[in-house]
Protein backbone atom coordinates (compact mmCIF):
# COMPACT_ATOMS: atom_id res chain seq x y z
CA UNK A 1 0.00 0.00 0.00
CA UNK A 2 2.99 2.07 0.80
CA UNK A 3 4.29 1.46 -2.44
CA UNK A 4 1.46 2.54 -4.21
CA UNK A 5 0.98 6.04 -2.61
CA UNK A 6 4.67 6.40 -3.46
CA UNK A 7 4.03 5.80 -7.12
CA UNK A 8 0.85 7.38 -7.55
CA UNK A 9 1.99 10.41 -5.91
CA UNK A 10 5.43 10.45 -8.08
CA UNK A 11 3.30 9.91 -11.10
CA UNK A 12 1.23 12.88 -10.05
CA UNK A 13 4.41 14.99 -9.68
CA UNK A 14 5.76 14.14 -12.72
CA UNK A 15 2.90 14.54 -15.18
CA UNK A 16 2.07 18.04 -13.34
CA UNK A 17 6.15 18.47 -13.62
CA UNK A 18 6.14 17.52 -17.71
CA UNK A 19 2.76 18.64 -18.92
CA UNK A 20 2.27 21.45 -16.46
CA UNK A 21 -1.30 22.30 -14.42
CA UNK A 22 -4.38 22.42 -17.18
CA UNK A 23 -5.47 25.69 -15.70
CA UNK A 24 -9.12 26.67 -16.56
CA UNK A 25 -9.76 30.46 -17.36
CA UNK A 26 -11.04 33.10 -14.45
CA UNK A 27 -14.21 34.15 -15.42
CA UNK A 28 -16.26 37.43 -13.51
CA UNK A 29 -19.65 37.76 -13.72
CA UNK A 30 -21.31 40.79 -13.18
CA UNK A 31 -25.37 40.07 -12.37
CA UNK A 32 -27.16 43.02 -13.30
CA UNK A 33 -31.06 41.68 -13.12
CA UNK A 34 -33.51 40.93 -15.70
CA UNK A 35 -35.65 38.35 -16.51
CA UNK A 36 -32.06 35.67 -16.20
CA UNK A 37 -32.81 36.20 -12.75
CA UNK A 38 -36.59 36.71 -12.67
CA UNK A 39 -39.04 34.40 -10.81
CA UNK A 40 -42.89 33.99 -11.15
CA UNK A 41 -45.58 32.30 -8.99
CA UNK A 42 -46.07 29.19 -11.74
CA UNK A 43 -43.39 27.63 -14.31
CA UNK A 44 -45.93 28.69 -16.98
CA UNK A 45 -46.10 32.44 -15.97
CA UNK A 46 -43.42 34.07 -18.85
CA UNK A 47 -45.38 37.66 -18.51
CA UNK A 48 -46.52 38.47 -14.38
CA UNK A 49 -43.18 37.54 -13.08
CA UNK A 50 -40.60 40.00 -11.11
CA UNK A 51 -37.27 40.07 -13.05
CA UNK A 52 -34.20 40.64 -11.17
CA UNK A 53 -34.97 38.39 -8.04
CA UNK A 54 -32.24 35.79 -8.03
CA UNK A 55 -29.14 36.43 -7.17
CA UNK A 56 -25.53 36.02 -8.83
CA UNK A 57 -25.20 33.03 -6.96
CA UNK A 58 -28.03 31.25 -7.55
CA UNK A 59 -27.45 31.68 -11.10
CA UNK A 60 -23.77 30.28 -10.81
CA UNK A 61 -25.34 27.05 -8.98
CA UNK A 62 -28.00 26.69 -11.47
CA UNK A 63 -25.40 25.64 -14.23
CA UNK A 64 -23.31 22.97 -12.33
CA UNK A 65 -20.75 22.68 -16.06
CA UNK A 66 -19.59 25.83 -15.73
CA UNK A 67 -17.35 24.68 -13.46
CA UNK A 68 -15.97 22.63 -15.95
CA UNK A 69 -14.99 25.57 -18.63
CA UNK A 70 -13.45 28.19 -16.32
CA UNK A 71 -12.91 29.21 -12.61
CA UNK A 72 -16.08 31.24 -11.48
CA UNK A 73 -16.72 34.53 -9.58
CA UNK A 74 -19.67 36.28 -9.36
CA UNK A 75 -20.80 39.85 -8.43
CA UNK A 76 -23.81 41.55 -8.13
CA UNK A 77 -23.56 45.12 -9.58
CA UNK A 78 -27.23 45.71 -9.62
CA UNK A 79 -30.78 43.61 -9.27
CA UNK A 80 -33.10 45.34 -11.88
CA UNK A 81 -35.34 45.35 -14.61
CA UNK A 82 -33.16 46.49 -17.59
CA UNK A 83 -36.27 49.33 -18.31
CA UNK A 84 -34.93 50.57 -14.73
CA UNK A 85 -31.41 50.99 -15.98
CA UNK A 86 -29.29 54.26 -15.22
CA UNK A 87 -26.76 56.11 -17.34
CA UNK A 88 -25.17 55.99 -13.81
CA UNK A 89 -25.12 52.04 -13.07
CA UNK A 90 -23.63 51.76 -16.53
CA UNK A 91 -21.05 53.69 -15.94
CA UNK A 92 -20.20 52.20 -13.00
CA UNK A 93 -20.38 48.61 -14.76
CA UNK A 94 -17.90 50.14 -17.36
CA UNK A 95 -15.38 51.15 -14.88
CA UNK A 96 -15.86 47.87 -12.69
CA UNK A 97 -15.17 45.95 -16.07
CA UNK A 98 -12.19 47.85 -16.60
CA UNK A 99 -10.88 47.36 -13.27
CA UNK A 100 -11.01 43.73 -13.24
CA UNK A 101 -9.86 43.45 -17.00
CA UNK A 102 -6.61 44.99 -15.64
CA UNK A 103 -6.13 42.31 -13.43
CA UNK A 104 -3.64 39.46 -14.55
CA UNK A 105 -5.48 36.86 -13.27
CA UNK A 106 -9.29 37.65 -15.08
CA UNK A 107 -9.77 36.28 -18.36
CA UNK A 108 -12.95 37.50 -18.82
CA UNK A 109 -16.34 39.00 -18.33
CA UNK A 110 -20.29 38.26 -18.25
CA UNK A 111 -22.81 40.22 -17.22
CA UNK A 112 -26.62 39.08 -17.06
CA UNK A 113 -28.79 41.84 -17.55
CA UNK A 114 -32.32 42.26 -19.23
CA UNK A 115 -33.26 41.98 -22.58
CA UNK A 116 -35.09 44.93 -22.38
CA UNK A 117 -32.28 47.60 -22.98
CA UNK A 118 -29.46 44.94 -23.00
CA UNK A 119 -28.32 46.57 -26.22
CA UNK A 120 -27.91 50.03 -25.10
CA UNK A 121 -25.33 49.06 -22.24
CA UNK A 122 -23.65 46.10 -24.18
CA UNK A 123 -22.28 49.23 -26.59
CA UNK A 124 -21.89 51.93 -24.06
CA UNK A 125 -18.99 48.94 -23.18
CA UNK A 126 -18.29 47.90 -26.49
CA UNK A 127 -17.59 51.94 -26.44
CA UNK A 128 -15.65 52.16 -23.27
CA UNK A 129 -14.28 48.96 -22.37
CA UNK A 130 -10.18 49.17 -22.82
CA UNK A 131 -9.00 45.75 -23.24
CA UNK A 132 -8.97 42.84 -25.83
CA UNK A 133 -10.09 40.16 -23.48
CA UNK A 134 -13.88 38.78 -24.06
CA UNK A 135 -16.79 40.72 -22.32
CA UNK A 136 -19.88 38.77 -23.12
CA UNK A 137 -23.63 40.06 -22.36
CA UNK A 138 -26.07 37.46 -21.68
CA UNK A 139 -29.73 37.60 -20.61
CA UNK A 140 -33.21 35.88 -20.97
CA UNK A 141 -36.19 35.62 -22.32
CA UNK A 142 -37.98 33.20 -20.07
CA UNK A 143 -37.62 33.66 -15.82
CA UNK A 144 -35.83 31.09 -14.22
CA UNK A 145 -38.36 29.71 -12.51
CA UNK A 146 -40.10 28.89 -15.95
CA UNK A 147 -40.06 25.48 -17.80
CA UNK A 148 -37.46 25.00 -20.35
CA UNK A 149 -36.51 28.60 -19.06
CA UNK A 150 -33.30 29.90 -21.80
CA UNK A 151 -31.42 31.22 -18.71
CA UNK A 152 -28.84 28.66 -17.84
CA UNK A 153 -28.45 27.83 -21.57
CA UNK A 154 -27.51 31.31 -22.54
CA UNK A 155 -25.08 31.62 -19.04
CA UNK A 156 -23.31 28.71 -19.78
CA UNK A 157 -22.72 29.73 -23.71
CA UNK A 158 -21.62 32.88 -22.23
CA UNK A 159 -18.98 31.87 -19.81
CA UNK A 160 -17.77 29.55 -22.55
CA UNK A 161 -17.68 32.25 -25.35
CA UNK A 162 -15.43 33.96 -22.82
CA UNK A 163 -13.20 31.53 -22.43
CA UNK A 164 -12.54 30.87 -25.71
CA UNK A 165 -9.42 32.40 -26.75
CA UNK A 166 -10.86 33.35 -30.39
CA UNK A 167 -13.16 35.42 -28.80
CA UNK A 168 -10.45 37.92 -28.02
CA UNK A 169 -10.55 41.24 -29.98
CA UNK A 170 -14.11 40.83 -31.08
CA UNK A 171 -15.53 43.54 -28.58
CA UNK A 172 -17.94 43.32 -26.79
CA UNK A 173 -20.81 40.51 -27.60
CA UNK A 174 -24.23 39.35 -26.63
CA UNK A 175 -25.32 35.60 -26.48
CA UNK A 176 -28.73 34.08 -26.59
CA UNK A 177 -30.55 31.64 -28.31
CA UNK A 178 -27.32 29.95 -29.34
CA UNK A 179 -26.59 33.11 -31.47
CA UNK A 180 -23.04 35.19 -31.24
CA UNK A 181 -24.18 39.04 -31.57
CA UNK A 182 -21.84 42.58 -31.97
CA UNK A 183 -23.12 44.53 -29.36
CA UNK A 184 -22.50 47.17 -32.31
CA UNK A 185 -25.26 45.84 -34.45
CA UNK A 186 -27.60 43.55 -32.36
CA UNK A 187 -30.75 44.48 -31.57
CA UNK A 188 -33.84 43.37 -30.06
CA UNK A 189 -36.54 42.33 -32.38
CA UNK A 190 -39.31 40.69 -30.56
CA UNK A 191 -40.82 41.44 -26.83
CA UNK A 192 -41.56 37.60 -26.26
CA UNK A 193 -39.86 35.20 -28.24
CA UNK A 194 -36.64 33.46 -27.53
CA UNK A 195 -34.84 34.93 -30.75
CA UNK A 196 -35.58 38.33 -30.48
CA UNK A 197 -32.11 39.55 -30.96
CA UNK A 198 -31.00 39.68 -34.77
CA UNK A 199 -29.10 42.24 -36.81
CA UNK A 200 -31.15 42.41 -40.07
CA UNK A 201 -28.29 44.00 -42.28
CA UNK A 202 -24.93 42.59 -40.79
CA UNK A 203 -26.20 39.01 -38.90
CA UNK A 204 -24.48 37.48 -36.53
CA UNK A 205 -20.71 37.25 -35.53
CA UNK A 206 -21.48 33.19 -35.04
CA UNK A 207 -23.32 30.68 -33.84
CA UNK A 208 -23.20 27.58 -30.99
CA UNK A 209 -23.54 24.31 -31.68
CA UNK A 210 -23.68 21.69 -28.97
CA UNK A 211 -22.51 24.46 -26.71
CA UNK A 212 -19.82 25.24 -28.52
CA UNK A 213 -19.00 28.69 -30.51
CA UNK A 214 -18.43 28.72 -34.30
CA UNK A 215 -17.43 32.32 -35.43
CA UNK A 216 -18.19 33.42 -39.01
CA UNK A 217 -17.25 37.32 -39.00
CA UNK A 218 -15.27 40.44 -37.68
CA UNK A 219 -16.54 43.45 -37.22
CA UNK A 220 -14.60 46.63 -38.58
CA UNK A 221 -16.24 49.51 -37.14
CA UNK A 222 -13.87 51.25 -33.96
CA UNK A 223 -14.60 49.29 -30.48
CA UNK A 224 -12.72 48.25 -27.05
CA UNK A 225 -8.74 49.08 -27.34
CA UNK A 226 -8.96 50.62 -30.35
CA UNK A 227 -11.80 52.98 -28.97
CA UNK A 228 -10.42 56.86 -28.09
CA UNK A 229 -13.13 57.08 -25.04
CA UNK A 230 -12.03 56.95 -21.96
CA UNK A 231 -14.13 57.17 -18.77
CA UNK A 232 -12.29 56.87 -16.20
CA UNK A 233 -12.31 60.52 -14.66
CA UNK A 234 -16.46 60.83 -15.82
CA UNK A 235 -18.61 61.45 -12.78
CA UNK A 236 -21.55 61.44 -14.66
CA UNK A 237 -22.41 61.03 -18.80
CA UNK A 238 -23.86 64.09 -20.62
CA UNK A 239 -28.02 64.08 -20.39
CA UNK A 240 -28.84 62.68 -23.81
CA UNK A 241 -32.44 62.54 -24.79
CA UNK A 242 -34.48 60.84 -27.22
CA UNK A 243 -37.74 62.82 -29.28
CA UNK A 244 -39.69 60.49 -31.91
CA UNK A 245 -41.25 61.65 -35.35
CA UNK A 246 -44.46 60.72 -36.39
CA UNK A 247 -46.98 62.66 -38.15
CA UNK A 248 -48.24 66.09 -36.28
CA UNK A 249 -45.06 65.60 -33.81
CA UNK A 250 -44.71 69.13 -32.01
CA UNK A 251 -42.06 71.88 -32.25
CA UNK A 252 -42.20 72.08 -28.20
CA UNK A 253 -40.49 68.96 -27.61
CA UNK A 254 -37.82 70.53 -28.47
CA UNK A 255 -38.74 73.17 -26.47
CA UNK A 256 -38.58 71.33 -23.41
CA UNK A 257 -35.38 69.79 -23.76
CA UNK A 258 -33.62 73.51 -24.47
CA UNK A 259 -35.88 74.53 -21.45
CA UNK A 260 -34.68 71.00 -19.15
CA UNK A 261 -31.04 72.24 -20.77
CA UNK A 262 -29.91 68.52 -22.23
CA UNK A 263 -26.77 68.26 -23.88
CA UNK A 264 -27.57 66.39 -26.80
CA UNK A 265 -31.02 65.22 -28.93
CA UNK A 266 -31.29 62.08 -30.84
CA UNK A 267 -34.40 62.54 -33.10
CA UNK A 268 -35.63 59.34 -34.73
CA UNK A 269 -36.72 60.66 -37.63
CA UNK A 270 -39.10 59.01 -40.44
CA UNK A 271 -37.73 57.00 -43.36
CA UNK A 272 -33.33 57.45 -43.35
CA UNK A 273 -34.01 60.33 -40.76
CA UNK A 274 -36.64 62.41 -42.21
CA UNK A 275 -37.75 65.79 -40.45
CA UNK A 276 -41.33 67.32 -40.32
CA UNK A 277 -41.49 71.21 -40.74
CA UNK A 278 -41.59 71.33 -36.94
CA UNK A 279 -38.98 69.38 -35.98
CA UNK A 280 -36.73 71.25 -38.59
CA UNK A 281 -37.63 74.92 -36.61
CA UNK A 282 -36.86 72.51 -33.25
CA UNK A 283 -33.40 71.02 -34.35
CA UNK A 284 -32.38 74.21 -35.29
CA UNK A 285 -33.72 76.22 -32.19
CA UNK A 286 -32.06 73.44 -29.83
CA UNK A 287 -28.75 73.48 -32.22
CA UNK A 288 -28.41 77.54 -32.02
CA UNK A 289 -28.66 76.94 -27.52
CA UNK A 290 -25.77 74.81 -28.18
CA UNK A 291 -27.25 71.40 -28.13
CA UNK A 292 -25.72 68.97 -30.71
CA UNK A 293 -28.53 66.97 -32.21
CA UNK A 294 -28.46 63.33 -34.19
CA UNK A 295 -30.96 62.26 -36.49
CA UNK A 296 -31.57 58.72 -36.85
CA UNK A 297 -34.08 56.31 -38.57
CA UNK A 298 -37.21 55.19 -36.87
CA UNK A 299 -37.06 52.31 -38.87
CA UNK A 300 -35.14 50.62 -36.67
CA UNK A 301 -32.35 49.14 -39.53
CA UNK A 302 -30.17 50.87 -42.54
CA UNK A 303 -28.06 53.85 -42.95
CA UNK A 304 -29.50 57.65 -42.23
CA UNK A 305 -26.99 59.49 -45.29
CA UNK A 306 -25.48 62.99 -45.08
CA UNK A 307 -28.44 64.99 -46.39
CA UNK A 308 -27.04 68.38 -46.60
CA UNK A 309 -30.87 69.82 -47.07
CA UNK A 310 -31.30 68.86 -43.15
CA UNK A 311 -30.18 70.57 -39.78
CA UNK A 312 -28.74 67.91 -37.00
CA UNK A 313 -26.05 65.24 -37.87
CA UNK A 314 -26.70 61.63 -38.58
CA UNK A 315 -26.64 58.38 -36.40
CA UNK A 316 -25.09 56.44 -39.67
CA UNK A 317 -26.61 52.45 -39.01
CA UNK A 318 -26.66 52.85 -35.57
CA UNK A 319 -30.54 52.94 -34.35
CA UNK A 320 -31.95 55.42 -32.09
CA UNK A 321 -30.80 53.93 -28.59
CA UNK A 322 -27.38 53.17 -28.99
CA UNK A 323 -27.28 56.68 -31.40
CA UNK A 324 -27.93 57.72 -28.01
CA UNK A 325 -25.42 55.72 -25.96
CA UNK A 326 -22.35 57.33 -28.91
CA UNK A 327 -23.70 60.83 -28.23
CA UNK A 328 -23.75 60.63 -24.44
CA UNK A 329 -20.36 59.54 -24.92
CA UNK A 330 -18.79 61.32 -27.46
CA UNK A 331 -20.10 64.17 -25.48
CA UNK A 332 -17.82 63.38 -22.81
CA UNK A 333 -14.84 64.43 -25.31
CA UNK A 334 -16.02 67.07 -27.48
CA UNK A 335 -19.17 69.42 -28.64
CA UNK A 336 -17.36 69.94 -32.27
CA UNK A 337 -20.08 68.84 -34.45
CA UNK A 338 -17.61 67.43 -37.35
CA UNK A 339 -15.95 65.55 -35.18
CA UNK A 340 -19.07 63.69 -33.13
CA UNK A 341 -20.32 63.11 -36.62
CA UNK A 342 -17.08 61.38 -37.64
CA UNK A 343 -17.33 59.21 -34.41
CA UNK A 344 -20.77 57.95 -36.07
CA UNK A 345 -18.98 56.86 -38.99
CA UNK A 346 -16.23 54.93 -37.63
CA UNK A 347 -17.70 53.51 -33.98
C1 LIG B 1 -35.68 43.24 -18.44
O1 LIG B 1 -35.23 43.75 -19.45
O2 LIG B 1 -35.15 43.35 -17.32
C2 LIG B 1 -36.96 42.45 -18.50
C3 LIG B 1 -37.10 41.67 -19.74
C4 LIG B 1 -36.06 40.61 -19.92
O3 LIG B 1 -35.04 40.50 -19.27
O4 LIG B 1 -36.31 39.79 -20.85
Amino acid sequence: MKYKIILFTTLFLMSTFCFGETKLPHVVILATGGTIAGSAASNTDTVSYKAGELGVQTLIDAVPELKNIAQIDGEQVANIGSNDMTSDIILKLSNRVNELLAKDDVDGIVITHGTDTLEETAYFLHLTVKSDKPVVLTAAMRPATAISADGPMNLLEAVTLTSTSEAKGRGVMVVLNDRIGSARFITKTNGTTTDTFKAAEQGYLGVFIAAKPHFETKIDKLHTSNSIFDLSGVKELPKVIILYGYQDDPEYLFDAAIENHVDGIVYAGSGAGSTSVRSDRGIKKAENAGIVVVRSSRTGSGIVPVNKTLPGLVSDSLNTEKARILLMTALTKTKDPELIQQYFHTY
